[in-house]
């Protein structure tokens, strides 16, 4: 890294905006409400906010399928509350992230209604079009891992089939047309124009697809089509092309691109200065550590986790800038997923924020993790609402007649519907988030955990994640310095040193119920903990974090 900046030492909190706070009592979670909580935002000490979409949209996918990218959903506001949010976000030092959807857009999008009708229409070309094969079979033989279904539908009065590596309501554009690009551009350009910092980018390493579409071969398990659409080489040619037409002459603004499937090296690829493409990336490895193919939950192993992040911590050298997250809106709850959420909710909470946020890189809180907020424990499928869950559930159940119980209990680990609930500010009915009845089920522990409680708790976890920010936002070693990983040999402990001049941050965590014995002695002051008091060993879930002044 040259020169640092704003974003590479960044707190950013990621909201979902139709479940954040609803401001006028219809359930949806809304911009108005997002302002209100701006105070609240600002006391815990993030410095940027990260807004799932919250453009115009029909919702099949959660907003990640636009219809209008110049205009806000109905539902949760108006552009004039775009613009106030930016303007009071930016008062109180917050930037602002929106997302940019382009790989594919809505079915209900202009481009795409016409494009439809017919092969002559002027935006035909803007999505993916092929014939079906002679002996009447689809296009290819690609399978989305998404839905798990094919990646083509015919709809509409031509004999062609669409793209889609999401459902059929989310067409994938066709990036090799010059037109489809520029538009993209222009949003870019559009938003940032408005005051938006900069834009976490969707599927972004999925734009660039194996030109003739070939088949994958039969070994692929499920045909699954990543080999020929996920970080394909000429992704990068676009990349440079947006980079030169648009970051270029907005250098202080971000590029976070959503990069899922690479390794150290591609995400180097991608985000390199030199390359003149990306700032930062945003791989998915240590969050798919227990997530099967078709929705199945694997086993969750410690161990594996912890190797993943240090694997990254230590990938390549000094141009690889890390992005950390241990939870977002894809995502079970990540108290539920890695810690411990029944008798040691507090402490595995405390545990796992410890140990991401003193790690080196971009840090991302997913909101509602700062309350230690739990997987929803929904008894019916019925109240499960985003279209993965479905899909999981009539695959398995309805198509191949698995097991509906186990089946249910892999949907309540994994659903994204764990991170989509609406947030717990109090213990009112509706959990303070709305007036009436939410879009989605609350969850039903909001009266034990909520904002109000913990605000005035200086034991609770929200105090604990503001004195972690404060800590890191002060201490440059957290920001900057390297990172080496201790106590390797113990598979139950994840524990590290940062190291920046004569300073030494030293982080020493147990991931499990047993106590353990760790020799701390050497490591200075302890300038925070999850239990009161030292005593020597380390009990269940205990981290401590250690400061010393290196002579
Ligand atoms: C990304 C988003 C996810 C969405 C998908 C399709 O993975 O994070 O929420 O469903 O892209 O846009
Ligand atoms: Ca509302």
């Amino acid at each position: 890294m040259d020169k640092l900046k704003w974003w590479h030492n960044a707190v950013i909190y990621e909201i979902y905006p139709r479940s954040f706070k609803d401001s006028n009592g219809d359930g949806i979670g809304d911009l108005r409400g997002i302002i209100s909580k701006l105070d609240y935002l600002k006391t815990l000490g993030i410095n940027a906010l990260w807004l799932c979409p919250v453009y115009t949209s029909p919702n099949i996918d959660g907003g990640y399928d636009v219809a209008d990218y110049y205009n806000i959903c109905d539902e949760i506001g108006f552009l004039e509350d775009m613009e106030e949010l930016i303007e009071e976000a930016h008062k109180r030092q917050i930037r602002i992230i929106m997302e940019l959807v382009a790989n594919h857009t809505s079915d209900q999008h202009y481009w795409f209604k016409d494009a439809i009708k017919s092969k002559d229409s002027k935006y035909r070309d803007f999505y993916i079009w092929r014939k079906g094969k002679k002996d009447g079979g689809l296009p290819n033989n690609w399978m989305s891992s998404k839905t798990g279904k094919s990646v083509w539908s015919n709809k509409g009065n031509t004999d062609e089939y669409y793209l889609h590596l999401y459902t059929e309501k989310q067409p994938d554009l066709n990036w090799e047309n010059k037109e489809v690009r520029y538009e993209i551009y222009n949003i870019m350009k559009y938003w940032f124009d408005k005051g938006v910092d900069g834009f976490r980018m969707d599927v972004i390493n999925k734009i660039a697809k194996a030109s003739g579409l070939p088949d994958v071969p039969d070994e692929v398990p499920y045909h699954y089509g990543e080999m020929y659409f996920e970080n394909y080489p000429h992704v990068h040619k676009y990349l440079n092309e947006m980079y030169y037409e648009v970051l270029i002459k907005y250098p202080d603004k971000v590029a976070m691109g959503q990069t899922s499937g690479v390794s150290p090296e591609q995400a180097l690829s991608y985000t390199d200065e030199s390359r003149n493409e990306l700032n930062l990336f945003l791989q998915f490895e240590h969050m798919n550590i227990d997530c099967g193919d078709e929705g199945r939950k694997l086993e969750f192993n410690p161990n594996e986790f912890k190797n993943s992040i240090i694997k990254w911590q230590t990938a390549l050298d000094s141009r690889l800038w890390n992005t950390i997250f241990f939870g977002s809106h894809d995502s079970p709850r990540m108290v539920s997923h890695y810690g411990n959420d029944k008798e040691y909710h507090e402490k595995s909470a405390k545990m796992l924020a410890t140990i991401q946020l003193l790690l080196r890189g971009t840090q991302i809180i997913y909101m509602g993790d700062e309350l230690g907020m739990t997987n929803v424990n929904y008894s019916n499928i019925d109240d499960y609402v985003d279209n993965r869950s479905i899909s999981t559930y009539e695959n398995r159940v309805n198509k191949q007649h698995e097991d509906e119980k186990t089946v249910f209990e892999d949907i309540r680990a994994l659903a994204r519907d764990n991170a989509r609930y609406p947030m717990q500010w109090n213990d009112n009915k509706f959990a303070g988030f709305s007036s009436v009845n939410p879009w989605m089920k609350v969850s039903d522990n909001y009266n034990i955990i909520n904002v109000s409680k913990q605000e005035t708790d200086k034991d609770s976890i929200l105090s604990y994640y503001k004195e972690l920010i404060r800590i890191r936002n002060s201490e440059l070693t957290i920001g900057i310095g390297i990172f080496e990983e201790i106590f390797e040999e113990d598979k139950d402990l994840f524990a590290y040193k940062r190291v920046h001049k004569n300073i030494e941050i030293t982080v020493v965590a147990n991931m499990s119920i047993d106590e353990k014995e760790v020799n701390t002695k050497n490591f200075g002051k302890c300038i925070i903990s999850n239990y009161d008091d030292e005593c020597g060993k380390l009990r269940s879930y205990q981290v401590n974090v250690y400061k010393k002044v290196l002579n």
